[in-house]
């Protein structure tokens, strides 16, 4: 972590990694050290690779406990030596060691308006719950699920009609502008936490409403 050169991130992902992609796409102020996967099969390493970023794979099905598989993701994760660490579209659960290890630079991307609907099939459970308002978060993490100081959210409409994956795509295409955002931010420096609190040194405040459905007049 030295000042004065770019800052470095690893990105960990599971999947598809349509928001890996969007990170690699947004030319961002810093370095992808590398792309790492507990799934040899993930989407996402082939277009890391495509991209000429490094990939690695510690399959967590190799590991015996969740702390050796973290024990294990850690050494590979250090090898980079992040100031950054990505976490985007990762499905484990994280120890709390894990976590404490890269307290204050562990960054996530969940698909809902955290604290509603942590956890899995958030668009799903938005559509049964009624609310007409839904969308997605960048927090950084802690070792409460889906819990943590919240850098940026973007809310979407629920429509009429909405099928799971016609909400998750609308927002999808969200997440794919806020995480670039929130990451920038990051590497420039421009986050503080305070408690449960994220200040963005220069942000503008969010201005405007969101009604769902439109008011009449
Ligand atoms: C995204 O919806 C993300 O919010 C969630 O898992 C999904 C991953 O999608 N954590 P991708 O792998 O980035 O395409």
């Amino acid at each position: 972590m030295s000042s004065g050169n770019p800052k470095t991130m690893v990105i960990l992902i599971s999947g598809r990694g349509s928001n890996m992609e969007a990170l690699l796409k947004s030319r961002l102020p810093g370095k992808i050290a590398a792309v790492i996967s507990n799934r040899p099969d993930a989407k996402g390493l082939q277009t890391a690779r495509g991209q000429g970023v490094e990939t690695a794979v510690i399959d967590h099905r190799a590991h015996p406990t969740r702390e050796a598989f973290d024990a294990a993701l850690a050494q590979a994760v250090d090898r980079y030596s992040p100031d950054l660490v990505v976490l985007a579209g990762f499905m484990r659960i994280l120890t709390d060691r894990f976590v404490a290890r890269y307290s204050g630079r562990l960054l996530n991307i969940h698909p809902s308006l955290l604290p509603a609907f942590p956890g899995l099939d958030t668009h799903a459970r938005a559509i049964e719950s009624g609310v007409t308002i839904h969308g997605c978060t960048v927090h950084f993490v802690t070792p409460s699920l889906d819990h943590g100081p919240i850098v940026i959210q973007a809310a979407v409409p629920v429509l009429p009609g909405d099928t799971e994956d016609a909400l998750a795509a609308r927002v999808l295409s969200h997440e794919h502008r806020i995480y670039p955002q929130a990451v920038r931010w990051f590497l420039e420096d421009r986050l503080r936490i305070a408690g449960e609190r994220v200040r963005v040194k220069g942000a503008r405040a969010g201005v405007g409403v969101l009604y769902a459905p439109e008011p009449d007049q």
